[in-house]
């Protein structure tokens, strides 16, 4: 769906490790039109796979290759570059952002959700240079994060990214990134990305300061998500699963809200209060002046305009 709506002239797509192919054939078969996709894995297995499925399907605009992801991105440039590997990705984004150029898209999976979402804070430090602790909102912040990280060293090789579409479902983190370039454009970004702390006690994200707060959370991307226009020309189709229709769709909802959310029964807790429903809590909200809306983040959890200490007032206010 993305590569069809981000996709313009005849885009060269690369499916870097395409196991069966799965998402490279989605894409020759369901992208625009003229779209060419190249489909690596360094399996030959499952190379012999991919082919096999090429032919079965009767796809005429994919081709196999097996190589070294990293490898192939030094002498090989794409419109689209997929990233989606077990665990994390960390070590294909070098080449990959390296081999990105003005206007391109790279898209990152990652499946190592434990460490981005902050359930093992050492594993984060390490692998995304990142402080990660867990937080009512950690789905988002896994995203965050992510998109974070990409940007801190797209920005060594003075490339820019912004996200056109990120998003967190049950087991993955998944980016699409606008590449640009120059300085100027790349300290923008730069400037975009903040530490939080959040406090257990109230359920608030406040701004902090790096060096002077060990409970941080960051560097983490604090922009918007999704680009407007992608929102806006994403249109599912037939082949759109429920899932991505259900994200899409809150993607749409919650794009104008400011980041992090707050979990329904964690707020009741922390106001000791029963659980409310959650439709109470967002009309007891919206009564006050604020908007909010639920999250497809997760479940019994929302977004809202309100300062921290108004949300768990109105919590307050809503006992019997
Ligand atoms: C998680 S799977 C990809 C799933 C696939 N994108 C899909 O939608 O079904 C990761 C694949 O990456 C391949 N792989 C791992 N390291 C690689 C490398 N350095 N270069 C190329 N392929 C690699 C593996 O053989 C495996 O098939």
């Amino acid at each position: 769906l993305v590569a069809r709506t981000v996709a313009t002239g005849r885009p060269r797509v690369l499916d870097g490790l395409a196991a069966a192919g799965a998402l490279g054939l989605r894409i020759a078969r369901e992208g625009a039109t003229n779209v060419e996709v190249v489909l690596n894995d360094k399996n030959p297995r499952a190379a012999a796979l991919i082919r096999q499925n090429i032919e079965r399907n009767a796809i005429v605009n994919a081709r196999v290759v097996t190589e070294d992801l990293n490898g192939h991105l030094a002498t090989n440039h794409y419109d689209i570059v997929e990233v989606d590997p077990f665990g994390s990705p960390v070590r294909f984004l070098d080449a990959a952002l390296l081999s990105a150029h003005r206007g391109s898209v790279l898209a990152v999976t990652a499946t190592d959700t434990a460490v981005l979402t902050g359930a093992k804070p050492e594993a984060a430090w390490r692998r995304y240079l990142a402080r990660v602790r867990h937080t009512d909102a950690y789905a988002e912040v896994g995203v965050r994060i992510l998109v974070g990280y990409i940007a801190r060293i797209a920005a060594r090789f003075d490339k820019a990214v912004q996200p056109l579409i990120a998003y967190a479902a049950e087991h993955f983190v998944k980016v699409h990134l606008r590449i640009s370039e120059g300085a100027g454009r790349t300290d923008t970004v730069l400037r975009q990305l903040g530490w939080f702390r959040f406090d257990p006690l109230t359920g608030a994200y406040h701004p902090a300061d790096e060096a002077s707060d060990p409970g941080v959370i960051g560097p983490l991307w604090s922009g918007p998500l999704a680009e407007e226009g992608v929102l806006t020309a994403l249109r599912p189709t037939a082949h759109t699963g429920y899932g991505a229709a259900r994200i899409l769709d809150g993607l749409r909802r919650e794009a104008s809200f400011p980041p992090f959310y707050a979990e329904n029964n964690e707020m009741a807790r922390r106001a000791q209060v029963s659980p409310p429903r959650l439709a109470r809590v967002l009309e007891a909200l919206e009564v006050r002046g604020f908007r909010a809306t639920p999250t497809y983040f997760q479940e019994n959890a929302f977004k809202t305009d309100a300062p921290w200490a108004d949300v768990l007032e109105v919590y307050r206010s809503m006992e019997g």
